[in-house]
């Protein structure tokens, strides 16, 4: 297709989307998991990217947590606020696991980085529906919720069930249905198996996984081969315009189907 010729993608790159029903798939050379310089590799993709795809004036960028957006966040390019203004807020309340893989410290690293503006939301990661309910009613919060909702990007990683699990501390009765169950991966709050199917989900502030659909550009970053079956397992629900920035490691394990 046309987009393919414009981004001279690869015969893998072009595989790798069209197995996961996505816009464009990135491959950077290399593994993850066994090569730390790759993140430098994603950060440059995830630049060029953005360049490409943000209009000139004022964005907001809605930004998950995690190592590997926080990684790429280091690497940001002041460039992208040469003709912008760009506005990073957190897609999640995460407060409970360490600060800087939250999505708060990550959209605070970004904005510094690039010269640009951000705002915080601090709130629990793990709360009640009830307590949802009241909190989402609080002005404060509404105002950040509603940037969320305004945002015209959200760049955001892939997590494997089995690491979130320990990262997220849940109760007994979760874990052993995510294992009983074959968990593969957790993104926005939601757990998937292999096939993509909904195992369970934690009540959350913030982005969900439905509003993706309304944004107009959506950023995975997410690599090393030990990450490919979770990406491929959200990939059933992610969004048509994602692009996802990823290595060799991850996409040859993904595109081998294993
Ligand atoms: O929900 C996704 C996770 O936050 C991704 O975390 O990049 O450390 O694997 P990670």
């Amino acid at each position: 297709p046309m987009i393919d010729r414009v981004f001279n993608a690869s015969q893998q790159e072009i595989k790798l989307a069209h197995k996961l029903g996505i816009e464009r798939a990135i491959v950077v050379p290399g593994d993850l998991d066994r090569q730390e310089r790759v993140i430098d590799l994603l950060s440059e993709e995830l630049n060029s990217s953005l360049d490409l795809l943000l209009p000139l004036g004022n964005n907001i960028i809605t930004v998950l947590g995690g190592s590997t957006v926080a990684g790429v966040a280091k690497h940001l390019s002041p460039k992208l606020n040469r003709y912008r203004e760009l506005l990073f807020v957190p897609g999640r309340g995460a407060v409970g696991e360490s600060v800087e893989l939250q999505s708060n410290t990550v959209a605070q690293v970004m904005a510094s980085q690039v010269g640009g503006q951000h705002k915080g939301l601090y709130l629990p990661e793990n709360v009640s529906s009830e307590a949802l309910r009241l909190l989402i009613q609080d002005a404060n919060i509404a105002n950040a919720i509603s940037n969320i909702y305004n945002s015209n990007a959200v760049i955001h990683g892939i997590g494997r069930a089995d690491e979130m699990v320990k990262r997220r501390n849940l109760d007994v009765i979760m874990r052993s249905k995510l294992r009983e169950k074959g968990a593969v991966a957790e993104c926005f709050g939601y757990f998937f198996d292999q096939q993509g199917r909904v195992i369970d989900r934690i009540p959350r502030i913030g982005l969900q996984l439905e509003d993706l659909d309304k944004i107009p550009h959506v950023f995975a970053v997410a690599a090393g081969a030990s990450k490919a079956n979770a990406i491929e397992a959200y990939m059933h629900h992610a969004p048509k315009q994602t692009w996802l920035i990823t290595d060799e490691g991850a996409s040859t394990k993904v595109l081998k189907g294993k």
